[in-house]
Parts: structure tokens; C-alpha cells; sequence
């Protein structure tokens, strides 16, 4: 059976997180990327709000250029993000890679939908940087749904730390 420290969903055709956060485990839901791809890297197809693993499975969640899945509306970012950290690990992150203008990961729409909402036993700290031409991933070619190339310019790290009941008063 595979080992995947990480897990990368809605991987689309490509292989990002098995160039950069090797050893990955790359997801989509879309089960028609196995036949549309010209090379298939998927190691599952799921919904990235209902994942097969069990909990505190991986260390590091990536998302590049999430679109029909996200931080768009309250309710999807609660399911999204229950599900995201009951699979991952304490002092995990969840990479987000995407463009300014995409609704459902612009930084300010992930920041306020944090705020929002509130998950059971965990804490998330956010941080966004600019993705520039010293940023190691600029020459993978990520792509739209539709397959037409795009340039992300934002990189969001959500910290997730897991607050476990000790059992001390
Ligand atoms: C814009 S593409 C990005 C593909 C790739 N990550 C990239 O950056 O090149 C969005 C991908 O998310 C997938 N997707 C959409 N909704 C999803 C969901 N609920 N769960 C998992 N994947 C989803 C789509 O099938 C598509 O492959």
C-alpha cells in the first residue's frame, strides 16, 4: 500500500503535489479526468468535502486554484474546512495556490469566512503571500477547469492546530 504524508485535491490533470510535496496524494472528483487527461496522475476521485481516509491522516491539505469547491460561501467553507482538518494532522497546513479575482480563494474572502465560522476543537492562524518569480513553483503550467493556462498571484497558508482535551482541570 502507498504512504501519502500529503494530500492535494481537485488535482485536475496535473501533478503538483507530487513535485512539490512528494510523497502526495493527488484527488479530484471528476472521474472523467481519467480518460481526459493525456497522462492521469489521480490517486483517488473524491469530493474534497467528503474525503475515504480517516482522520489525522496528512500533514500538508493543497488546493491550486480551487473552482466549484472553496471559500465562496459560509456554508461550503465549514464543510470544506471540518473535513480538511479532521484529516489532518496537529500543526498541519492547508496550502491554498490561486488567483486574486477567483471567489471561491481570494485572500480577503478566506480571511472573513475564518471569522465566520467557528469548528470544534481547532484553531486556524492565516497568512497570505504574493506568489513572485522567486516562488518555486511559477513554471508549472496550472490550469482552469477548461484547461486554458492561469496565473496564480496569491499563496494562502491556513495553520491548523488541534486542541486536545488533556483531561487536566
Ligand atoms: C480550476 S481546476 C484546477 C486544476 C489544478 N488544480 C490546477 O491548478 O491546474 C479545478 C479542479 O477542481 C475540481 N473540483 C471541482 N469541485 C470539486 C470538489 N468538490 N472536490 C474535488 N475536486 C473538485 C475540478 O474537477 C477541477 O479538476
Amino acid at each position: 500500500m502507498t504512504f501519502f504524508k500529503n494530500i492535494e485535491l481537485g488535482a485536475g490533470c496535473g501533478n503538483f503535489g507530487k513535485l512539490f510535496f512528494s510523497p502526495c496524494c493527488l484527488t479530484d472528483k471528476n472521474k472523467e479526468l481519467k480518460i481526459a487527461c493525456d497522462i492521469c496522475h489521480l490517486d483517488c476521485f473524491c469530493d474534497a468535502c467528503e474525503l475515504p481516509f480517516g482522520e489525522n491522516t496528512f500533514g500538508i491539505a493543497i488546493l491550486c486554484n480551487p473552482y466549484g469547491y472553496g471559500f465562496n460561501t459560509k456554508e461550503e467553507t465549514e464543510i470544506l474546512l471540518n473535513e480538511l482538518t479532521r484529516v489532518l494532522t496537529d500543526d498541519s497546513r492547508i496550502i491554498i495556490i490561486g488567483n486574486h479575482r477567483n471567489k471561491y480563494c481570494t485572500p480577503k474572502r478566506i480571511e472573513k469566512r475564518i471569522h465566520q465560522i467557528s469548528l470544534q476543537g481547532v484553531n486556524i492562524h492565516f497568512t497570505v503571500k504574493e506568489t513572485d518569480s522567486a516562488c518555486p513553483y511559477m513554471g508549472y503550467p496550472f490550469l482552469t477547469t477548461d484547461g486554458r493556462k492561469t496565473n496564480p498571484n496569491k499563496e494562502i497558508t491556513l495553520y491548523v492546530r488541534k486542541q486536545f482535551n488533556t483531561g487536566l482541570d
